[in-house]
């Protein structure tokens, strides 16, 4: 059992190297991110979460299958933690992977402030690397002199592609390797809002997990496009060559994250081909018994009428209904499909589940919890319901979320 504390708290950091001022930040331990929690596999955790800032919070642990009363989801599972309080999280760690976790109360500003980690599930047998390197991506809304800008929740904002920043990084968790290394890259995408369209400069490898799942067949890094939506994860095997850079690209032209220093070569080489990742507890897909829904997403700028009362909609309902949306008995698989009629894209995440993201030809493709559907297209995916209770289904552009697109499941 791998035990520790947690406390929330307001932090001073520099993020804007070239600022004077450091940004009022929120996080964990008097760090933002907050520390990497490591454990393997397997392994109980139990976590300490104590809320010592002055508004209420709560922690969600993002992609991990655990008991619904564990999910930090103020109102649906738990009651938010008030400030000077302390709650007990504690559940297994059954899948390997990279995760994160993050507040959940009020996330559009507490998570645009900082307030999160990487959460690190190891396998028992891991693959061969001489490195593995947590990176954190995020994109803050900064002044030229390096303090975060104050206009949370504003409703342009929430009604175009959520707040975006002026400045974006990638952090490291180690920032030197040497030229020849086999590196473990574990991206995570921090933000609130901000589409990661990236490219990995400086070795060549594998993609070989998405959302903490590894694929099935790992594909190669120079011909797969790497798109993080908020919240989504991908691990990367490769060989570096040099230094690893990392470069958002955008409408404006390529914009440069960070990189990752190459020193001295490694003495030994490990030239074994990059292979699949040890498999996770994945459920079988019944394709044959599969109930039918439709998730219509609705609103925002540019999207026209819809039957909700806020910015967003969910098939004409906007915000958490007191009845779920749908019910699903334990165990059962449905077929949803998730059709964006809005003029933005959409990441969409289902809590305490995994789900298989359906190919063209209605083949499973990647397990993921976290599904990005562009404007005005839409995709289908597969869930088996194998853990019970009330779990949120909500687009992770925070702001939408806040503005309506949000709904829940419950698996009885
Ligand atoms: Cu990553 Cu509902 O959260
Ligand atoms: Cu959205």
């Amino acid at each position: 059992m791998t035990s520790l504390k947690l406390t929330a708290e307001p932090v001073p950091v520099r993020v804007y190297p070239a600022g004077n001022e450091l940004a009022s930040l929120l996080g964990f331990n008097g760090i933002s991110p907050g520390p990497e929690i490591r454990a393997m596999q397997g392994q109980r955790i139990s976590v300490d979460f104590e809320n010592g800032l002055n508004e209420s919070s709560s922690i969600h642990w993002h992609g991990i299958h655990l008991e619904n009363a564990m999910d930090g989801v103020p109102v649906l599972t738990q009651a938010a933690v008030e400030p000077g309080e302390t709650f007990n999280y504690s559940f297994d760690l059954a899948n390997p992977g990279t995760y994160w976790y993050h507040a959940h109360h009020r996330s559009w500003e507490q998570v645009a402030k900082g307030l999160y980690g990487p959460l690190i599930v190891e396998e028992s047998a891991p693959p061969p690397v001489d490195q593995d390197i947590t990176v954190v991506l995020d994109d803050w809304r900064i002044s030229q002199s390096g303090e975060l800008l104050g206009d949370f929740g504003n409703l342009h904002d929430f009604s175009h592609a959520g707040r975006l920043g002026t400045y974006a990084s990638a952090l490291f968790s180690k920032d030197k390797v040497r030229l020849g290394d086999r590196v473990r890259l574990r991206l995570i995408n921090a933000s609130t809002a901000r589409m990661f369209d990236l490219e990995i400069g400086g070795g060549s490898g594998m993609i070989v997990a998405h959302d903490g799942m590894p694929l099935a067949s790992p594909s190669p890094l120079r011909d797969s496009p790497l798109l993080l939506a908020p919240a989504q994860r991908t691990d990367v095997i490769l060989d570096a060559t040099g230094p690893i850079s990392f470069t958002l690209l955008t409408n404006q032209g390529p914009y440069d994250l960070g990189t990752i220093a190459a020193g001295e070569g490694s003495r030994v080489r490990i030239d074994s081909p990059i292979g699949p990742l040890p498999g996770s507890r994945r459920p079988s897909a019944d394709f044959e018994s599969a109930l039918s829904a439709t998730l219509a997403m609705q609103g925002g700028a540019m999207g026209g009428r819809h039957g909700g009362d806020d910015i967003w909609a969910f098939n004409d309902y906007s915000g958490l209904p007191d009845e779920p949306w749908q019910r699903y008995e334990l165990g059962s698989t449905a077929r949803i499909n998730l059709r964006n009629d809005t003029a933005f894209p959409h990441g969409i995440h289902l809590h305490g589940h995994h789900f298989y993201e359906l190919n063209e030809d209605g083949s499973p493709g990647h397990f993921r919890d976290t599904t990005l559907v562009m404007q005005n297209q839409s995709r289908e995916i597969l869930c088996v319901f194998d853990n019970p209770g009330k779990w949120l289904l909500h687009c992770h552009t925070l702001g939408h979320q806040a503005s309506g697109m949000k709904t829940w499941i419950e698996v009885f």
